[in-house]
């Protein structure tokens, strides 16, 4: 049985992709032959190549899989480029939904994000909370918000579609890398120069894949489950990076305000400069970070019966994994 995973060359992706193949399973991943594809470099997988806004290309991978895993998305913290964000994740989910609901799948998990649970300051989120429509969405967020629309809508069409949401993900295999990966990389070259108060949940790549698997075998069809592991401060990372890299923190704290109006105005002159560029700190992202917002797993526990790990751990693995590729600097 052939199991379709998208976006497998990216930072979920890749470390599914291993969790799959490790349990011997014949994985097909849709992958742009244009991309960065180093994540599946030597790994036994089938390619199928497309792109999800192509639906005959995308019909065509999901042809002869049981199971679907629909973790492909384009990530942006940033104000920029909508278009090509909704076609990709909300386009992208139906052509995908379509194709399973034609071919017959068993069961498709979507990825969806903790930016499309709706928040409440100073309570935890939880799945039954749905996002303020006048909030100020990011394209994203609004975005994953639409492709959810598309999997109730699939589900009221018979498809058996799972939905598992992801905090912001920490661990190995993050080739691109991903903006935490940037993060951590710059903090352990000693090029992290300041960093802000504030917190958020995150999730490591094992949870989060953990998360997947418990979906596709015991979850709910039509139901959402939130995976994370821990909330923590920035001041808390920061305290963990230094142990895992052996590096100080940047010496400057800067007031989250102060550091939303410096982002807005990059952010408006890189948007006109280079609208494709996407900034190591975008308004959106120092946003997140001030909001503190925190989720509620009891579902997943208690359904599935997650149990998450630990974010030290994750960002460990992370951190050993780019030593081991040369990208950065060993344990000082
Ligand atoms: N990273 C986080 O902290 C986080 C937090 C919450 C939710 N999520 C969700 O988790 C999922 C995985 O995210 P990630 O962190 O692994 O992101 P990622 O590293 O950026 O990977 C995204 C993958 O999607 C593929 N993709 C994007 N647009 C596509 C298209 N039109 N057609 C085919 N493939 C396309 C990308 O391929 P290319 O290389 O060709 O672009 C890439 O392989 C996403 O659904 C995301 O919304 C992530």
């Amino acid at each position: 049985m052939t199991v379709l995973v998208t976006g497998g060359s990216g930072h979920l992706g890749a470390n599914l992709v291993r969790r799959l193949l490790d349990e011997g399973q014949a994985v097909r991943v849709l992958v742009r032959g244009d991309s960065d594809n180093r994540a599946l470099d030597g790994l036994d997988v089938e390619r199928a190549w497309g792109d999800l806004r192509d639906a005959r290309a995308t019909r065509e991978a999901v042809r002869g899989c049981r199971r679907v895993y629909h973790c492909a998305a384009k990530v942006s913290s940033g104000a920029g480029q909508p278009r090509e964000i909704h076609d990709c994740n909300v386009l992208g989910t139906r052509h995908l939904l379509r194709a399973a609901l034609d071919v017959g799948v068993d069961r498709i998990v979507v990825t969806g994000s903790v930016s499309a649970v709706g928040w409440v300051p100073g309570r935890p989120c939880d799945e039954s909370m749905p996002v303020d429509p006048f909030e100020r969405l990011l394209p994203y967020a609004r975005s994953k918000v639409a492709a959810e629309h598309e999997c109730l809508k699939a589900a009221a069409d018979g498809l058996d579609v799972v939905i598992a949401t992801s905090c912001a993900i920490v661990g190995p295999n993050d080739f691109k890398p991903s903006r935490m990966g940037r993060v951590l990389l710059d903090f352990a070259r000693g090029r992290l120069r300041a960093y802000i108060p504030g917190g958020f949940e995150f999730v490591a790549a094992r949870d989060i894949v953990e998360g997947h698997r418990l979906a596709m075998d015991k979850g709910r069809a039509g139901q959402k489950y939130i995976f994370s592991t821990a909330f923590h401060t920035v001041d808390e990372l920061m305290a963990i990076f230094e142990r895992v890299t052996g590096r100080p923190r940047p010496r400057l704290r800067l007031p989250s305000g102060l550091m939303l109006a410096l982002t807005e105005v990059v952010d408006a002159v890189a948007r006109r400069v280079a609208p494709r560029a996407e900034p190591r700190f975008t308004p959106g992202a120092v946003r997140l970070l001030r909001s503190e917002r925190r989720a509620d797993v009891t579902k997943a526990r208690s359904e599935l019966g997650y149990r998450p790990t630990s974010v030290e751990d994750a960002v460990r693995e992370a951190y050993e994994d780019f030593v081991r590729r040369g990208q950065a600097p060993t344990r000082r």
